[in-house]
């Protein structure tokens, strides 16, 4: 990836914490998302980062502004790219803590918990066995007739126009009102929640995420306050009104969960859509693919995951220890690059082809170990509806000549996506 700055320039100009070794110094936050390109695999430029030659752990000079420096990464953080220590950071709850991830309601002095995200084992284990039930195979499928009505009614209605902007006027709207419809929030909320969450996520402005948290979260305590008084059959009010453990929720965990909820269910379907859709445009066979065989649209969600992984968690450490030659010190933070694990050799064969049949693909993109997405089959519902009802409707497509196709390679990825068919 082509860089500004010289390793040498980048080691000079950066004041390391004294244990930090230099020649593990890098600058790699373009591949956090924060830089857009414009390749068929926009995640190609990670894949190098699982190479042999790479040493196993480096250190990331700080993020300037935006989500990284909110997240607490101002004076950098050690870098994970290769599966295996992927696996470990996420899988090693002794070693690697998830306390204050997503906390973004610390900025406001906001002392709740993100639950079940920031919560570590085995306290985790008692919020995770709450909500799953909500989110089993089993239970959406109750969904399933709803959420395919939502997809054949939204593609009909672009379907003769012989073009739609996929990102904008399909894949922001679809996840995200088949979520609003599984937690009970109005229909009508769908933009200033898309408006909160954007400021909150990307503006990278400390008074708008300020501003959009306190909306936000007097919106939520308003919201779960009417549904303690009249419970209905959405998910918020079975949150409110259950029990853990034999005890009623108190008001931080009731907040802390639909708060979670709202910030993880609005935009990563939407980005995961945008650049599904943007890889099949720019690489037509994968479409052929799909459309002659549609049974293997399961594999091919996943393998869209696999190379379109739109987040890299973090986490901190628990205690000072060694590690590939290096000492990470109690309370630093160790990022994992996830779209360098999913394309390390060492896991996945021919990694950079995308297979749309292939198997075993225990990619990193919902991450590994407990924290695991709860949504992902929510998300997998979403997605093979989506491409089942999209190929009995539209030929093949491609990008509208003349549209702008970069891609920001993460949770923010594409706001605008034009596609073209014959109608
Ligand atoms: C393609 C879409 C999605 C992607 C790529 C995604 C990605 C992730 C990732 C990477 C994590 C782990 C974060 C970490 O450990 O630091 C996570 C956790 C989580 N996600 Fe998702 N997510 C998606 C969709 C959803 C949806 C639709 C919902 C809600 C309806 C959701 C709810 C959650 C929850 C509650 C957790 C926390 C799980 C726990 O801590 O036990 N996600 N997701």
């Amino acid at each position: 990836m082509p860089h500004p700055r010289t390793l040498d320039a980048i080691r000079a100009d950066f004041d390391a914490p004294p244990h930090v070794p230099r020649d593990r110094i890098v600058d790699i936050n373009w591949a956090m998302g924060s830089v857009p390109n414009d390749l068929v695999d926009p995640y190609e430029p990670c894949g190098w980062l699982a190479g042999d030659d790479i040493p196993r752990i480096l250190y990331n000079v700080p993020v300037s502004s935006g989500l990284g420096a909110v997240a607490g990464m101002g004076n950098g953080t050690w870098v994970v790219t290769h599966y295996d220590d992927i696996n470990r950071v996420y899988t090693d709850n002794e070693y690697f803590s998830n306390k204050g991830t997503a906390e973004f309601q610390a900025l406001i002095g906001e002392t709740f918990r993100s639950i079940p995200l920031a919560i570590d084992p085995p306290e985790h284990g008692k919020y995770r066995r709450y909500l799953m039930p909500h989110f089993t195979p089993k239970r959406l499928s109750l969904m399933q007739d709803d959420m395919r009505a939502l997809a054949v009614q939204m593609i009909d209605e672009f379907a003769q126009r012989g073009e739609v902007d996929v990102a904008w006027d399909f894949g922001r709207v679809y996840p995200v009102r088949i979520f609003m419809g599984l937690m009970g929030f109005p229909a009508p909320m769908f933009e200033q929640f898309l408006d909160w969450e954007w400021n909150i996520l990307h503006s990278g402005d400390l008074g708008k995420m300020q501003a959009a948290l306190r909306a936000v979260l007097e919106f939520l305590r308003g919201f779960i306050a009417e549904k303690e008084r009249e419970p209905d059959d959405c998910l918020v009010s079975k949150i409110v009104h259950g029990k853990i453990e034999g005890k009623a929720l108190s008001d931080d965990e009731k907040i802390g969960m639909v708060w979670f909820l709202w910030l993880g269910g609005l935009d990563t379907v939407a980005a995961t859509i945008s650049q599904m859709f943007r890889r099949m445009a720019l690489q037509p066979e994968i479409q052929r693919q799909i459309r002659e065989h549609p049974e293997i649209i399961d594999t091919a969600v996943e393998e869209f995951l696999r190379t379109q992984p739109i987040l890299s968690s973090s986490r901190k450490a628990t205690r000072d220890f060694d590690w590939h030659g290096v000492t990470i010190k109690a309370g630093e933070t160790v990022q994992c690059v996830n779209p360098a694990g999913n394309f390390d050799p060492r896991r996945f064969a021919d990694p950079r082809t995308f297979n749309p049949q292939r198997e075993s693909n225990r990619h990193a993109t919902f991450v590994l170990g407990v924290h695991r997405c709860l949504g992902a089959p929510l998300a997998r519902s979403e997605l093979r509806i989506l491409l089942d009802e999209w190929f009995r409707r539209i030929p093949e497509f491609r990008i509208k000549p003349g549209t702008d196709s970069t891609v920001y390679p993460g949770l923010l990825s594409i706001r605008n996506l034009t596609l073209a068919w014959e109608a």
